[in-house]
């Protein structure tokens, strides 16, 4: 039964892709058979995997049956992982789960559910806004990893998500932060990192991950970093971020095969 991984913060440009991208395709080449749904219209991890960000009959494609969804997941350059694309057709996920279902969008989950026996690790990039589908696909997730950059308003986002969830979800998932786009040498980000940890230090991973334009060219080469750069110490940063998110879900590894290609 595969485990769910939203990765999700409700500001923009805060690292959502780029680390679903990098940990997806570490999980992969550990031996996890894993998926990526770029829940995002954005379409940006899509991209990077160069899958067209289009899914056939849009979002209503995915409604049809568990058949219909397997058709519309795709291939990437690397074993053991696949991608369910983006699609223009999510910017109205809500108003058209509702219409679909006559439900409520949060039932965005069942999308998913028929999948879960054929991955060992679902990992969704979430769109940066908290709209009921996001809400409702957070809810049904095992884990909630939030990248945040050490800065005042970027915490405030964080607040605000977790008294979200506090007060709007019935079943909240794990959750953990870490924080992005880390520059040392400010003290303003040491103090801040230092506060939130202390303060919060059941909700915090450790691992930080540095502000670096090396993880910027992934937008030229489109490719994972740890793919591009595999003795970088970037790529030993989110290998520790994964083993950090492996703990807490209690994974173990299916098989030490080694880098995907
Ligand atoms: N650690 C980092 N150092 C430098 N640049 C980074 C880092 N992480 C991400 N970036 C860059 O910052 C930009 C935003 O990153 P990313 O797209 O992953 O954020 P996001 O949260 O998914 O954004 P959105 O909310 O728009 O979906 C990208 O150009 C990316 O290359
Ligand atoms: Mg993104």
């Amino acid at each position: 039964m595969a485990k769910l991984i939203a990765v999700f913060n409700i500001k923009g440009g805060v690292g959502k892709t780029t680390t679903t991208v990098n940990l997806a395709y570490l999980a992969a080449s550990y031996g996890y058979k894993t998926l990526i749904w770029d829940m995002d219209p954005q379409g940006a991890a899509s991209f990077y995997f160069r899958v067209k960000d289009k899914v056939k009959g849009g979002l209503n494609g995915l409604l049809k049956s568990k058949k219909e969804v397997y058709q519309r997941i795709k291939g990437t350059d690397y074993r053991n992982l696949e991608i369910l694309p983006a699609d223009q057709s999510y910017r109205l996920m809500d108003q058209e789960l509702r219409n679909a279902r006559r439900k409520s969008a949060r039932d965005v989950r069942n999308i998913l559910k028929p999948l879960k026996d054929e991955y060992d690790v679902i990992l969704v990039d979430c769109p940066p806004n908290l709209s009921e589908s996001v809400a409702g696909l957070i809810s049904g997730a095992d884990f909630l990893l939030v990248p945040a950059i050490p800065t005042i308003l970027s915490l405030r986002t964080v607040e605000q998500l977790f008294k979200f969830m506090n007060t709007s979800l019935k079943t909240r998932p794990e959750t953990r932060i870490f924080f992005s786009q880390v520059e040392k040498r400010r003290a303003m980000h040491q103090e801040i990192i230092e506060k939130f940890i202390l303060k919060n230090s059941d909700f915090a991973f450790h691992t930080l991950i540095p502000i670096s334009s090396e993880l910027e060219k992934m937008g030229v080469s489109l490719e994972p970093f740890p793919k591009t750069s595999p003795s970088h110490h970037i790529t030993q940063l989110y290998q520790m971020l994964w083993e950090e998110i492996e703990s807490e879900l209690a994974l173990t590894r299916p098989s030490i095969l080694g880098f995907s290609s």
